[in-house]
């Protein structure tokens, strides 16, 4: 069992009473540790060393894999010559498509051109080349260096075939109707195009965002060994059950034969799934029969793990001259693979941002020949946001309305596609909050805005990230007497890419049981613990907590008939006691108590234990729910050179109950750092003529370092949702959703050059 909770915290001072049952408590607690800054649990074993990371670990008489990549973009291998490579020191194996092991297909999960939905490619199954940079041999050797040195050697010839990776190319050979997770990317409201060619104020415009590659800072890598037919994977993956029974169904073998672990993961964003090389090293480990690390070099992470594809996107809005919307139309392209089912679905964070009697929203899908596009930090909202936010930007200047006021004339009362009343929406408080705090609207006119040779400017633009929660959770919660005490361990079948998970499950499972934060362990990251969550679209939080509510709830109903008539509370229901200070007790006579290890001791156990799926997420039946932001932004541009420095950020957001204060204000920052590269700087530069990836280091592929980054102000309004089983919204993707709009716009406010293609280097700018 992976153990998370070590490092021991000074509890805060326990709550006079606590209600065990409805409504929420983790709602009603007002001193407890939700909404306190409380550092990550496992955060000191990270800065001592102590945490292994998936290419940390280390088996008896393991070798390590280096890979060989395609170097076309489509056709076949028609000759691998591996005779240097097997001749070089301390190579143990050479594997290609001809001697890989038999496996299956990877499905869902699995294999790197389909990271959603059933169209997968094998793996070193056939001659076969997808795309340019495809891993087509694994060499294994006592060291990574003669690895490495090893797969330099080999020779390979290829049957090149015709292929198309020109964006023109690709649109040329047929244009078809996107889908996302297997729904059509398509909402249509009313008449957008008459309503909009009808509106006496308008803008109409095309933004383009390019494609994106990962770049968590541990590359992937994964640790693996057969014992018998029993596979052990240390992996970096932030959907842990998935991807140990999608490695079972490619071996052949039944789901309690794959072990996965990963506690300790440096980054996902969406890009820790299974990819090819996790299948290439178990099955060269197999081959070989010796223990395996597969670790990704950062080139090799631009070869095999998908990121964001490009995307061209139209914005018409159409307005009457107060500035209300009478049509808003957000149509475009995205482009991916032949085998792919995952376009860039930049409309998402239209659907329920503004109010529109005419709405038409769309994305189409073109296809080319390289590497797979995936899940990336606010998958659609990320892009979207910067077209539909630039454009209500540009219909403010023609309007003449301050862009905060456009925004707030336009607040819909309800869902204006879906048609749901909202769970909990306050995005007009943080608008107000964010400006005041901000100063936005004592900002000095432009024309005096100059500070020597830099022209300041300022921008706003506001993000929305869907509220999800995946049905499968489970909790599995074990108290122990421990001492004159007990102490509880909390296991989910969670995945932690750094966020601060296991902290805030920690927390949660804390308040319900009424018990210090010293005395409760949380499990995770573990294919052996029962259920199924993953750490994807912002919703693993919450998914954690309904079920470690059903699974307290649950424990009282058992502890309850385990203390007996003897007890001081015999014949109370479970929904008339709660848990705190280290017991339970009756909610209406706080004399009547007896304490967990009270109640054991008496029954003669040393532990007891609940296991509980969470509700079912009805809620999203129901409600329309997202987590908001408004943000706030000041640019200072070179008049002499063109470049941006992003001189003051403010993100304003509406999220819903915020649990762990600390963590949460580190996963707005990070997400409007992200979002401040997306702007300014990142870009995967893609050679049109044989679609290999040009720039696979991040010396050449540049992401925001500290000097990029100013200090970023993070306020929330913290009001629950009392629809959401602890009131709270996620907050993994809103933060970079919108930031590149506040960021162009505050370009356009302070040089008058509207920036519609992203990044906005100095080229665009002067
Ligand atoms: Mo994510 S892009 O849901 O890790």
């Amino acid at each position: 069992l992976v153990q998370g909770a070590m490092t021991k915290l000074v509890p805060l001072a326990p709550d006079s009473w606590i209600p065990g049952g409805v409504p929420d408590p983790l709602i009603a607690r007002k001193h407890g540790l939700i909404g306190k800054p409380v550092s990550r649990l496992d955060g000191a074993l990270k800065v001592r060393g102590d945490a292994a990371f998936a290419a940390e670990h280390r088996f008896a008489d393991m070798t390590y894999a280096a890979l060989a990549y395609a170097t076309i973009a489509r056709g076949r291998i028609a000759a691998i010559d591996t005779a240097a490579a097997e001749a070089a020191p301390g190579v143990v194996l050479v594997m290609t498509h001809l001697n890989a092991p038999r496996m299956a297909t990877p499905p869902v999960f699995g294999s790197s051109p389909s990271a959603v939905g059933p169209a997968d490619l094998s793996i070193l199954q056939d001659d076969r080349i997808h795309w340019n940079g495809q891993p087509i041999a694994c060499v294994l050797a006592e060291t990574q260096e003669q690895a490495d040195h090893a797969a330099s050697l080999l020779r390979i010839t290829y049957g090149a075939e015709p292929s198309t990776t020109t964006l023109a190319g690709a649109k040329a050979n047929g244009i078809e109707p996107g889908l996302f997770m297997g729904q059509p990317l398509l909402n249509e409201i009313g008449d957008a195009e008459a309503a909009f060619a009808a509106a006496p104020h308008k803008v109409d415009r095309t933004y383009r965002t390019p494609r994106h590659n990962h770049n968590p800072i541990e590359p992937h890598a994964a640790t693996l060994a057969w014992v018998g037919d029993e596979l052990t994977i240390h992996d970096a993956s932030q959907m842990v059950t998935q991807q140990a029974q999608t490695m079972a169904d490619t071996f052949g073998l039944a789901t309690d034969k794959v072990r996965l672990t990963s506690p300790y993961v440096g980054g996902g964003f969406g890009s820790k799934g299974l990819w090819d090389h996790q299948v290439i090293g178990a099955a060269a480990a197999k081959l070989a029969r010796r223990p395996v690390r597969i670790a990704l070099s950062r080139e090799g992470v631009y070869r095999v793990v998908g990121g964001r594809t490009l995307t061209e996107q139209r914005v018409a809005i159409g307005a009457d001259a107060d500035g209300r919307f009478q049509a808003l139309i957000h149509t475009g392209l995205s482009v991916m693979t032949p085998q792919n089912s995952m376009p860039e679905p930049f409309i998402l964070g239209t659907q329920a941002a503004y109010a529109a009697p005419n709405i038409l929203l769309k994305v189409e899908v073109a296809r080319m020949n390289m590497l797979a596009n995936t899940f990336m930090r606010a998958p659609g909202e990320a892009v979207g946001t910067f077209a539909l936010e630039s454009a209500i930007d540009e219909l403010a200047v023609e309007l003449g309305i301050d862009p905060v006021e456009l925004r707030l004339r336009n607040e819909p009362d309800k869902d204006p596609t879906n048609g749901l009343p909202f769970s909990s929406r306050h995005i007009a408080q943080a608008w107000r909050d964010g400006a005041e705090r901000f100063g936005w609207h004592a900002r000095p006119p432009r024309s005096t805005r100059r500070e020597g040779e830099w022209l300041v400017g300022v921008g706003c633009a506001t993000g929305t990230y869907p509220y999800y929660r995946m049905p499968g959770a489970e909790a599995r919660i074990t108290l122990t007497r421990d001492g004159d005490g007990v102490k509880a361990l909390v296991e989910v079948a969670a995945a932690e890419m750094g966020m601060g998970t296991s902290t805030t499950t920690a927390i949660v499972a804390a308040e319900r049981l009424g018990l210090p934060l010293d005395r409760v362990e949380v499990g995770y990251g573990d294919s052996a613990i029962p259920g199924a969550i993953m750490a994807g679209g912002s919703q693993q939080t919450a998914a954690i907590g309904a079920a470690v509510i059903a699974a307290q709830t649950a424990l009282v109903g058992d502890l309850i008939k385990l203390a007996g008539n003897d007890s001081p509370l015999a014949g109370l229901s479970p929904d008339e006691v709660g848990c705190d200070d280290g017991g339970l007790g009756s909610l209406a006579d706080p004399t009547r108590r007896e304490s967990y290890a009270s109640i054991l001791g008496r029954s003669q156990r040393d532990s007891v234990s609940a296991t509980k799926a969470g509700s079912l997420p009805l809620e999203t039946m129901h409600w329309s729910m997202h987590s908001h932001s408004a943000l706030f932004c000041e640019v200072r541009v070179n008049t002499v050179t063109g470049e941006t420095r992003v001189s003051r950020f403010l993100g304003s957001f509406d999220c819903g109950r915020i649990l762990n204060l600390k963590t949460a204000r580190s996963q707005f920052r990070g997400g409007i750092i992200m979002g401040l590269g997306m702007a300014l700087m990142e870009e995967t530069q893609f050679d049109e003529r044989n679609g290999r990836i040009m720039n696979p280091s991040l010396a050449e592929y540049h992401v925001p370092v500290h000097l990029d980054v100013p200090e970023i102000d993070v306020i929330w309004t913290d009001i629950p949702d009392p629809h959401a089983p602890m009131g709270a919204h996620g907050i993994g993707e809103i933060g970079i959703t919108g930031v590149a709009a506040a960021v162009a716009n505050a370009i356009y406010d302070a040089t008058g050059t509207r920036v519609r293609d992203l990044p906005i280097t100095l080229d665009k700018v002067i």
